[in-house]
């Protein structure tokens, strides 16, 4: 049976444009998406916006538009932004549509029977951007860990879930399941943190305003942002009648909302009787080129948008994949993109298939057949360390071991000198052979990370793109035609006007 492969992104609030974070995750997430497919597994992609805080109801008010249109212009818009990214979705969810509702309250009611909510009374500190109350250890000065604003007192009425219950079950499941999150780092933090201080029942509902799922059965209160977003990764395959998808194999996130994925949703899981997700895996945050965080007092801010009007969408692809470390965080740096353009996409893989096809075709028939070739250029070791590098989700690793062959190909070039063997076709054929080979699997490998640029540098191959293990050294012929050139060199100005 082949195998399944379920992958999600967290699911963006839409309250403005969106974020280079956004443009991220998701490109990460599209990359290990099509890796799976690659490998012919039954991949399924889900991405999405979170619709129902209260937050967005603030938001729209400032920006003078009503709650819904606001929400629906800016999904339009990270709608668009996927597709200028090429984000190989399957299914894109919307926390407002009623399958979603549906299947959300269906997962309360599962709560309820199982005992674990209650009606009670609710004293904290608040931050309305987290829309979270924070414990005296998680804010101790009252300042909110994540927006570095003061929190308020708020007191509230409401539905409480009864996590305090499971607080025995998530350090033993922890304990059981060493690889439920990635990198090993998060998954230590949040082993200390559960063992460091016991789970408090958590909030569970707000007042009704006017806006998100009311809860079952009381219409005077809305879900809170746990039984409403987190349940997205679930209700988009359940709505659709995809049960056999569940459990995720990974929910890709950023590190501030680790604790939500894998401590508060495994415990309402298991409360509901579901099934846990496999992993959870924490990607680094994009930050200035300064190495601080984005923001726009400080005027480090890179907008995806901008990039994507200066630079090919694959070289924003490659800059995001490989120089932003897959378990850590990375600063942005323009200037280092459009080095990595020049030098990685540009040289090392654009100017090697010009450097062998134009001296080919000027000197030799474009059919360069197998016949009589030995095999010098080798793969499958490339191959191996790209599949270990994205099990444990390193993609930039797998970048590096492809980028080898590439530093391989342009060695043997110079080694071999081509061009010293004008005149001998019997023996410049083997070499050209060998070059064929090396971008026809290579490219292969690339196309789940830059599908474009793939599908480009074979184009000159007369070759359909295949899986790797399809393309035998010494089966197939190739017939040579005009290169495309790939990633032509841009220059770099520190006016952004590149
Ligand atoms: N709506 C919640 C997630 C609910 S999931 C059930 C949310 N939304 S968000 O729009 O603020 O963030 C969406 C994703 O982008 C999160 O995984 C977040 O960590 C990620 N990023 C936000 N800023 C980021 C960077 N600067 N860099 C990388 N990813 C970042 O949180």
């Amino acid at each position: 049976m082949t195998k399944k492969f379920y992958i999600t992104t967290a699911i963006d609030y839409p309250n403005g444009r969106p974020h280079i974070g956004h443009a991220y995750e998701k490109i990460v997430t599209d990359a290990h998406a099509r890796w799976h497919r690659y490998l012919g597994e039954q991949t399924y992609f889900l991405t999405g916006t979170d619709e129902n805080g209260q937050k967005l109801q603030e938001s729209a008010k400032d920006a003078g538009k009503e709650t819904q249109q606001f929400v629906d212009d800016n999904v339009a818009q990270f709608r668009e932004l996927c597709s200028k990214l090429q984000i190989s979705f399957d299914d894109f969810i919307r926390t407002t549509e009623p399958r979603h509702i549906e299947v959300a309250s269906q997962v309360w009611k599962k709560l309820e029977e199982k005992g674990d909510l209650y009606f009670g009374k609710y004293s904290g500190q608040y931050c309305l951007a987290c829309e979270s109350f924070y414990t005296e250890t998680q804010a101790p000065d009252g300042i909110c860990p994540e927006h570095h604003k003061p929190l308020t007192k708020k007191e509230e009425e409401g539905y409480f879930f009864k996590i305090s219950n499971y607080n025995q079950w998530i350090i033993d499941y922890f304990k059981s399941h060493p690889d439920f999150i990635v990198p090993r780092k998060s998954y230590n933090e949040i082993l200390s943190r559960l063992e460091g201080e016991a789970l408090k029942d958590i909030a569970f509902s707000r007042p009704n305003n006017g806006w998100g799922i009311k809860v079952p059965g009381n219409d005077k209160f809305v879900m809170y942002t746990w039984c409403d977003a987190l349940v997205n990764y679930y209700s988009a395959v359940i709505a659709e009648g995809k049960s056999e998808l569940w459990p995720a194999d990974v929910h890709v996130i950023g590190k501030d909302i680790t604790w939500f994925h894998s401590v508060i949703w495994p415990c309402m899981l298991q409360s509901a009787g579901i099934a846990q997700p496999k992993q959870i895996y924490v990607h680094g945050m994009v930050l200035g080129e300064d190495g601080r965080k984005m923001s726009k007092s400080v005027g480090n801010v890179v907008d995806p948008q901008t990039m994507l009007d200066r630079y090919p969408v694959d070289t924003f692809r490659y800059y995001i994949l490989r120089a932003i470390p897959a378990l850590d965080d990375g600063r942005f740096s323009e200037k280092e993109l459009v080095e990595r353009h020049n030098n990685e996409l540009g040289a090392d893989l654009g100017n090697l298939i010009m450097r062998f096809v134009k001296l080919s075709l000027k000197n030799m028939p474009p059919e360069i057949s197998s016949e009589g070739v030995t095999q010098e250029i080798f793969l499958d070791e490339t191959f191996k360390q790209m599949k270990e590098s994205m099990d444990r989700r390193e993609h930039n690793r797998a970048l590096d071991a492809l980028w080898e062959c590439f530093h391989k190909g342009n060695q043997y070039v110079n080694d071999k000198e081509p061009w010293k063997l004008k005149t001998d076709p019997v023996a410049l054929k083997p070499i050209i052979y060998n070059l064929c080979y090396l971008i026809h699997a290579a490219s292969s490998l690339l196309s789940p990370f830059l599908p474009e640029t793939a599908e480009k540098a074979i184009s000159c191959l007369g070759q359909p793109m295949m899986k790797f293990e399809e393309i035998k050294f010494g089966e197939l012929n190739y017939s040579l035609t005009e290169p495309a050139q790939l990633f032509p060199r841009i220059e770099y100005n520190s006016e952004g006007q590149a």
